[in-house]
């Protein structure tokens, strides 16, 4: 049996007895959410264009996201009635979500901080990505802001139908916009994007550069009710992604069914080395029965470090 292998049945099993837990916080974290407060910006603050008390910053204008176009590409739109993607999701996010803010988060520094990353180009980090989000956000369990990292070859918001800047580069790169400047809400409640924004030479700089370190400390911490979910570029084909590992709490692996070779998982693990939570999920799996065909399938891996 693989390690892969051993952690999805470790994983399972875990998920299993984490399942009445992780529903009971969902639920009972629900009223307890509210945007209603804005922004009291402080000088004092690491970067200034956050918040100083808890919230997100106040809603400008509102990107309009066509749930039906999403929901054809076989993503997990509100509309969508494709109820074993939602179930698949659900499964998913349930140990994503524990290790959070439930009994799962002790010991996980920056555990509300979710990289999605995967070895090699195409394997479905943004599919993954989004689908994520959007399970967290259309079942109100959480307030969820989703990053577009991979700032060379970015997609989210192509997908999504929304404008692709100002975005993180542009926060990474200016002196004068601030964070919040480049927060877009949406029309799903809950749900907010970061672009990637414009195209940099210095990308992978402003990535490591000690700004983004600080978001991520601030984002973290003053926004620990959130959950932060960052696109990200591949592992074995950027540097960006190794550098981003170490900024989060939990990163979630994608891992495309019948291609990508072990040895390549492996290598990505152990770049992954520093960080407390990997989960890996298997994408684009084909199941088949006498009667259907499943487009694809998932499973998790947890390692410990
Ligand atoms: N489970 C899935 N079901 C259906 N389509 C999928 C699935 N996963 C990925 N895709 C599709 O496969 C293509 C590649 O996926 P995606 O863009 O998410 O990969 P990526 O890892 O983000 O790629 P890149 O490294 O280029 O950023 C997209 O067209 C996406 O919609
Ligand atoms: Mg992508």
């Amino acid at each position: 049996m693989s390690i892969i292998e051993k952690a999805l049945n470790k994983a399972r099993e875990e998920g299993q007895k984490l399942d009445k837990f992780a529903d009971s916080h969902i639920e009972s974290e629900k009223s307890n959410d509210s945007y209603s407060n804005h922004l009291n910006q402080s000088k004092a603050t690491l970067n200034p264009g956050l918040s100083s008390n808890n919230e997100l910053p106040p809603e400008k204008e509102v990107a309009e996201i066509n749930w039906s176009h999403l929901a054809e590409l076989g993503f997990l739109a509100p509309c969508d009635s494709n109820t074993q993607t939602i179930e698949e999701y659900r499964n998913i996010k349930r140990p994503i979500v524990n290790n959070a803010f439930g009994k799962g988060s002790i010991g996980i520094n920056r555990a509300n901080l979710i990289l999605v990353t995967s070895s090699l180009p195409g394997e479905g980090k943004t599919f993954t990505a989004i689908n994520l989000a959007l399970s967290i956000a259309n079942e109100r369990d959480r307030q969820v802001l989703l990053i577009d990292a991979d700032v060379a070859r970015p997609s989210v918001s192509r997908v999504l139908g929304i404008k692709s800047g100002p975005g993180l580069v542009d926060y990474l790169d200016g002196q004068e916009i601030s964070f919040s400047d480049v927060i877009l809400s949406t029309n799903m409640p809950g749900f907010r994007v970061v672009p990637a924004g414009k195209l940099h030479k210095h990308s992978t700089e402003l990535l490591s550069s000690n700004k983004m370190a600080l978001l991520a400390e601030e984002l973290s911490t003053r926004y620990s009710d959130r959950m932060i979910i960052f696109d990200s570029p591949p592992l074995l084909a950027a540097t960006q992604g190794d550098i981003l590992a170490k900024l989060v709490g939990q990163v979630v692996l994608v891992v495309e069914a019948e291609r990508t070779m072990q040895s390549m998982v492996m290598e990505s693990v152990e770049k992954l080395a520093s960080c407390d939570v990997v989960l890996a999920v298997f994408n684009k799996a084909n199941r088949t029965s006498d009667t259907d065909y499943y487009r694809y399938g998932y499973g998790y891996g947890q390692y410990a470090h």
